[in-house]
């Protein structure tokens, strides 16, 4: 069974999709740490990340390994090293490569094709696994999701005014709304669930509900 977690930047798809994919004993992708990777290899490789023209021949190499929830390329574990700030930049840039999101969808794909799969990001529901058995859109009120980042930023020590983060969010969503090829879109058949005042514990109970009676309903029409 695939199952598709999409949404806006900080609206808790990451914590929501590892704890459902825990509860349900199915694998979790986690799509943004690959397009991170990809960022990550072009800057290492010296391109040009702005430019899609030099990112075609990276795209046709690239491929990053899942070892549990640890991610490596070229045999170093670079799961930390995809966080740092400047690998977050260039990151959006990058996810504009129409190639790279094709050698991207394929090794979703890939993964999808082995196991039962919890799989979380932009485009997942609506353009990699089209036909999911079940598919979420997270969504939060950009203050509330300002709020959260922020609160993520305090624990690292990070002190960042909420306002600053409510900005940058904005810009975000506009960006991600507003991308030439994987642009954040609702799939038409997800289940909107919004986080607003909502903890992580009681969006993931929703989700596992929803999915258990898929199960059952789809185990149902296996035996008629
Ligand atoms: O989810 P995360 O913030 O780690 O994603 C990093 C970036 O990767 C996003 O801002 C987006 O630009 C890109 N991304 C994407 N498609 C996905 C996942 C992430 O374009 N499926």
């Amino acid at each position: 069974m695939i199952i598709t977690i999409d949404g806006p930047a900080a609206a808790g798809k990451s914590t929501a999709a590892r704890m459902l994919a825990a509860r349900l004993g199915f694998r979790y992708l986690d799509t943004g740490a690959m397009y991170r990777a990809a960022a990550l290899a072009a800057m290492r490789a010296g391109i040009d990340w702005k430019d899609p023209a030099q990112l075609e021949p990276l795209a046709g190499r690239f491929r990053p390994e899942w070892q549990g929830s640890r991610l490596f390329l070229d045999g170093e574990d670079i799961t930390d090293a995809v966080r740092s700030p400047d690998v977050t930049e260039a990151t959006r840039f990058v996810a504009d490569s129409p190639k790279l999101r094709e050698r991207m969808a394929e090794l979703q794909r890939e993964i999808g094709r082995t196991c039962d799969l919890v799989t979380e990001g932009r485009d997942q529901g609506s353009l990699v696994f089209p036909h999911a058995e079940c598919k979420f859109f997270l969504t939060a009120d950009p203050r509330e999701r300002a709020k959260r980042r922020a609160a993520d930023y305090a624990a690292q020590g990070k002190a960042i005014a909420w306002e600053d983060v409510l900005q940058a969010i904005l810009e975000r969503d506009r960006a991600d709304a507003s991308r030439p090829v994987g642009a954040l879109r609702r799939p038409p058949d997800a289940v909107v669930i919004s986080t607003d005042g909502l903890t992580v514990e009681e969006v993931v109970a929703e989700m596992e509900r929803i999915v258990r009676e898929r199960q059952a309903r789809l185990s149902q029409s296996q035996r008629d």
